[in-house]
């Protein structure tokens, strides 16, 4: 694992002891998630698959409450995948965001209209080939990008080059950008 994932993995896995704290990262992904929300156009009747959730799926739960969507999330490490589900219990959101295990790079997405690959995600470029393939038709996929000097402390990322649709800029520390790829066959 690269730097920037497993830190932020580690920063998590020990926030999430604490309730009350870990409920001030809300600050921090609320816009950005609302970003995504307007360029991905999602709303309540979504199906949404978050890939790599975390310990603290804060990107689940601000799409979940802003657009009323079911979010799924799923993480490839199952100690993330027992604590994320234990925050989902405390905020009262079982049943509209729900935290499985899994790897995006496998996952069947058929059933969902909408994807979301988180930054620390990867490898980034073989998931979003696997979901544009299994994707509903006319799929929205989202992909969080890393800034350019901090590309290398994270895996293999997408290059904002690849985009065939649009995207939005995001203005946190790590994130340059994300953007959204429509499946239209
Ligand atoms: C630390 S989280 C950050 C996400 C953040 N909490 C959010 O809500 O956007 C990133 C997670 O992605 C997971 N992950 C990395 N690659 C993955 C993959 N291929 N499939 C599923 N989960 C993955 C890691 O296990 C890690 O828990």
């Amino acid at each position: 694992m690269k730097v920037m994932p497993a830190c932020t993995t580690f920063f998590e896995k020990n926030l999430c002891h604490l309730f009350p704290l870990s409920l001030l990262l809300k600050k921090y992904y609320a816009p950005i998630v609302k970003r995504e929300v307007l360029l991905g156009k999602i709303n309540e009747e979504d199906q949404v698959l978050c890939i790599g959730g975390g310990a603290l799926p804060w990107t689940a739960v601000e799409i979940a409450t802003q657009t009323g969507a079911t979010v799924h999330v799923i993480d490839s490490d199952p100690y993330a995948v027992k604590l994320a589900s234990k925050f989902i219990r405390l905020l009262k959101l079982e049943g509209k965001v729900n935290v499985r295990f899994g790897d995006g790079q496998y996952v069947d997405a058929s059933g969902f209209t909408v994807a979301h690959i988180a930054l620390q995600a990867y490898p980034q470029e073989k998931i979003l080939c696997h979901l544009l393939q299994s994707i509903s038709r006319n799929g929205r996929v989202l992909v969080r990008c890393p800034k350019k000097r901090m590309a290398c402390l994270y895996g293999d990322c997408i290059a904002p080059s690849c985009l065939n649709g649009k995207s939005t800029k995001q203005s946190c520390s790590t994130m340059k950008e994300t953007l959204l790829f429509t499946k239209y066959t």
